[in-house]
């Protein structure tokens, strides 16, 4: 660490410590604190709490100025501009983020994306949107988003461009991801250790303390490390609700942060388009959706209540809503992998082991367990009690059940925005692209039970999308009121940013969890560009145009006139109700079922399927990176249990000893075959595994090279295994894989049985990146759920590994 950048962790620290902005138990164990004997802490969900309103008007003396100033420059070549001072004379548009969910990619490039509109950025004013930033009201975040959005609300609104000036490799500096969560000091193993004492320990004092603890505690506390290093073990007493205590919010500098998360159901153990969206504000913890109706405040939420009251009276428990821990609901991915059977389970279940030691768990290992639950005994629901009637209440990632971008807070009527610029960062292509799927999601959910209080414009089928190239370029959504009339009610205008390539391929799989200084800039930069459209070279006049999506809402309202260049822009971005796909339809819909799968399932290449026959390929690609000092042995052990076996079928111990200066390189091919057919069913299904393993070993101030790979497995005739040895690194990941189809002699191939009719193939790769490339073609699941629940396998697999 630089000494800049240690008076900056100073300060801040000190900076909290002043006002308080600790649980009260100055650690990440929540602590009872005393409150009015009186108090009720949930409030129905009938409008914006009194806090919210409040600030809001602060922080309209403050985006009033900036996008006057933004859109002075905006429209400054505009032949009439007069459009500007007409506006503010009697109001001020209102303009929300929504940072969309993808993993690290989605939050590298949705920096890169809010550095362009933010007038701290060099450049930004020259090349860019420079402005815009200091004009929004809110931002909201989603799983990946929420990794963004967390970072920079919870550094003291810290820029991009600061993040960018102290960016690093190596010195745990904000997104410093030259080291995986599996393995966060790198070389340096003391580090690695203390990090994983210090998490086991805090989720024990925790459980302790009487609240229920999961791995999804730790999968919180790990990410604290690399959003908030500066803070005393990442973060790990710093409270959700201490932003209010932050001058940058108090005092209306900032925009306000909602991230949203899930609500799995007891005795369920997946979320779809039509479970519960919880919204995380600044003030308040709840949820809009007739299931719950109703928002408690956010600072006691740990609280055991009845109906909002305490139950023992005049004593509340602060500390509970742990930034780490509300950022984990927000980007919690575990349940899903947890409940889709075979290897993963198995795998979960062992993590609990290691993570969850002499702890008592009630069972949900795989959420955030947020109980007691702040909604029991709530009389504001409206219909289904089943959530306010539990103990407890269970979160997951708030992208999971396909609405990855967070579009929802920001759509409520309450709020009335006049506009939405939202990324999407989502992989809806079998190479890292979006398509349009999660715009779809939420079109289609405001049609449903769940979703009839929200609104969103209308947007075509992702074929449509792809057809009028609406994923290459940004898309205005709802340009014309009267065309939303039909809606519930009048939504803000979506401006849809989608992820793109202009200086750099910013398609990196959801589950990379380790990028080079150069890697997370090159990112950053092309999410300006995406911004922008590449500094405005691809159309001039988009920053006008930008301009002209702030004021639309306002300029109808108030009838003004609307300028040509205005007029010219909407005709270039506005999606004007084209629909163009092979189907007959001829309305506003989209190839989304419901239940928010279809499509995606639809574009999934069904690997495999053409025979006729069911069958599923899982192809095993793991890279274990051992680093060898002083000729220590290290081990790494890969377990790849084949599906609807019932035992682990390969095993791979790969040893390091007395190497040199080096490195070496074994892979390890190992494969299952012949499982068991005995519950054949009448349907067979063939299961075909093949297993890679690449090894890289460093090896330091040794004195010879010495490689050896052992493969070893409960069926020897099944495994074919090589090794070598040579100085290069990489070339040994092979990927001649399974075709799915044969089933000879060599051991390539499985039978099992499934009653299912799942496609199956899933490419995963634990390197010392922690890459993980999931693929699953299965007719019940979502692609882009699958590629985030895997990359979580591999962090808690590596960690096991450390442990
Ligand atoms: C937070 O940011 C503001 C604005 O940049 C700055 O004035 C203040 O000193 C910062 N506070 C801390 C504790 O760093
Ligand atoms: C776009 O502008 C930004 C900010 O000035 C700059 O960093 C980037 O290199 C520019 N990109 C191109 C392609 O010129
Ligand atoms: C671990 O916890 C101890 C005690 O709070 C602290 O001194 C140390 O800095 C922590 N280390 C890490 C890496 O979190
Ligand atoms: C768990 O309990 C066992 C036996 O009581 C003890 O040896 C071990 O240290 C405990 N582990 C932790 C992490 O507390
Ligand atoms: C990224 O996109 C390019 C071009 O579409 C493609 O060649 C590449 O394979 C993609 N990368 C990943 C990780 O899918
Ligand atoms: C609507 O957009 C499509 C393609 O973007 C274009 O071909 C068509 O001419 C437009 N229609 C109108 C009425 O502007
Ligand atoms: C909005 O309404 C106009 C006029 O009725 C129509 O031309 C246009 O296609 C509509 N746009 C959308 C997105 O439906
Ligand atoms: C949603 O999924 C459930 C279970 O897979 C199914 O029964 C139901 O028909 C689906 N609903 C729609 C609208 O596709
Ligand atoms: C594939 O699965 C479906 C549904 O389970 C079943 O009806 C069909 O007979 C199976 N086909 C084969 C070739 O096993
Ligand atoms: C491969 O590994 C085996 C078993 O450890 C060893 O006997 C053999 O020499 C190795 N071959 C190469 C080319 O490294
Ligand atoms: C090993 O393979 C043989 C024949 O290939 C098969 O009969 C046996 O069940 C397999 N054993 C295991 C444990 O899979
Ligand atoms: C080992 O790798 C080298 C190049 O990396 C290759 O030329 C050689 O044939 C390989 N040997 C074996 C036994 O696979």
């Amino acid at each position: 660490m630089q000494l800049a950048d240690f008076l900056a962790a100073v300060s801040l620290l000190s900076y909290l410590k002043t006002t308080n902005a600790w649980s009260p138990t100055n650690s990440y164990t929540p602590g009872k604190v005393s409150c009015d004997s009186d108090i009720n802490l949930i409030r129905k969900a009938d409008g914006l709490a009194t806090e919210e309103t409040e600030w809001l008007a602060k922080r309209e003396t403050v985006t009033k100025d900036a996008l006057k100033k933004f859109l002075d420059r905006a429209t400054a070549t505009f032949s009439d501009n007069s459009i500007v001072e007409s506006i503010f004379d009697s109001t001020t548009p209102r303009v929300g983020f929504a940072s969309c969910g993808g993993g690290y990619r989605a939050m590298i490039v949705d920096a890169g994306v809010v550095a362009a509109m933010d007038e701290r950025t060099v450049g930004a004013t020259e090349n860019g949107l420079g402005g815009l930033l200091q004009g929004i009201s809110y931002m909201a975040g989603s799983s990946g988003g929420s990794f963004f959005t967390t970072t920079v609300t919870y550094n003291n609104w810290t820029s991009v461009q600061d993040i960018i000036d102290q960016m690093k490799d190596g010195d745990h500096s904000i997104w410093d991801l030259s080291n995986s969560p599996t393995n966060p000091g790198g070389s340096d193993t003391a580090y690695t250790s203390a990090v994983f004492d210090n998490i086991t320990e805090s989720i024990k004092l925790k459980n302790e303390a009487g609240f229920d603890v999961s791995l999804a505690d730790a999968w919180g506390l790990a990410f604290g490390y690399y959003f908030l290093p500066s803070l005393p073990r990442g973060g790990y007493s710093y409270q959700w609700s201490d932003i209010q205590e932050v001058d940058a919010f108090k005092n209306g500098e900032m925009p306000m942060l909602i991230e949203i998360a899930k609500v799995e159901k007891s005795g369920e153990t997946s979320v779809d388009l039509s479970s519960t969206t919880i919204e995380m504000s600044a003030f308040e913890f709840g949820s809009w959706e007739p299931t719950i109706n109703s928002f408690s405040n956010m600072k006691y939420i740990g609280t055991e209540v009845d109906n909002g009251s305490p139950v023992n009276a005049g004593e509340c428990v602060a500390g509970f809503d742990n930034v780490n821990f509300l950022t984990s609901a927000s980007t919690n991915v575990i349940n899903t992998l947890y409940n889709s059977g075979g290897i993963y389970s198995s795998l979960i279940q062992s993590f609990k082991t290691k993570f969850l030691p002499n702890v008592t768990t009630s069972g949900h290992i795989d959420v955030n367990i947020a109980a007691p639950n702040p909604f029991k005994g709530t009389t504001n629901y409206e219909s289904d009690s089943s959530i306010v009637d539990n103990d407890q209440l269970y979160l997951v990632d708030g992208g999971i059940d396909g609405q990855v971008i967070p579009f929802t807070p920001l759509m409520r009527k309450e709020r009335d925005l006049d506009l939405v610029i939202a990324t999407d960062t989502t992989a809806d292509t079998d190479d890292v692209w979006p398509f349009g799927s999660a715009l779809v999601a939420t079109y289609e959910r405001q049609f449903m039970e769940i979703g009839k209080t929200d609104a969103f414009p209308y947007v075509p089928d992702t074929e449509t999308i792809i057809n009028l190239g609406i994923n290459k370029n940004p898309t205005f959504f709802g340009c014309d009121s009267s065309n939303l009339t039909d809606l519930a009610y009048v939504p803000p205008l979506v401006v849809y940013l989608p992820n793109r390539a202009y200086s750099y391929d910013t398609n990196v799989s959801t589950s990379v969890l380790t990028y080079t200084r150069e890697q997370r800039l090159g990112m950053i930069q092309n999410g300006f560009e995406i911004a922008t459209r590449n500094n405005f070279t691809d159309d001039p006049d988009f920053l006008g145009c930008m301009g002209c999506a702030v004021m639309r809402r306002k300029q109808e309202k108030l009838g003004l006139e609307w300028p040509s260049e205005c007029a010219q822009c909407f005709e270039r971005y506005c999606w004007n109700g084209t629909i163009s796909n092979s189907d007959t339809v001829s309305v506003p819909s989209s190839s989304a079922s419901i239940n928010g799968t279809s499509s995606i399932a639809s574009t999934s290449s069904a690997t495999g399927s053409a025979s006729g026959k069911n069958f599923s390929t899982i192809h095993t690609e793991t890279s274990t990176t051992v680093t060898c000092h002083e000729c220590e042995e290290a081990k790494a052990t890969t377990t790849v249990i084949c599906e609807e076996c019932e035992e682990a079928v390969a095993t791979t111990t790969i040893e390091c000893e007395e190497c040199e200066e080096a490195q070496s390189q074994a892979t390890v091919t190992a494969e299952c075959e012949e499982c068991d057919e005995a519950q054949a069913n009448g349907h067979h299904t063939t299961t075909t595994l093949t297993s890679m393993t690449t090894t890289t070993q460093v090896c330091e101030e040794c004195e010879e090279t010495q490689a050896s790979a052992t493969a070893t497995s409960t069926n020897e005739s099944s495994n074919d295994y090589s090794n070598n040895s040579s100085n290069g690194s990489s070339n040994g990941s092979s990927n001649g894989s399974s075709n799915g189809s044969s089933e000879n002699a060599s051991g390539n191939s499985v039978k099992s049985t499934s009653s299912s009719a799942a496609i199956l193939q899933v490419t995963t790769g634990i390197p010392s990146t922690s890459a993980y490339d999931v693929f699953v073609n299965e007719n019940s699941a979502n692609n882009l759920v699958f590629k985030g629940v895997v990359s979580l396998l591999a962090i808690f697999g590596t960690i096991i590994e450390l442990f």
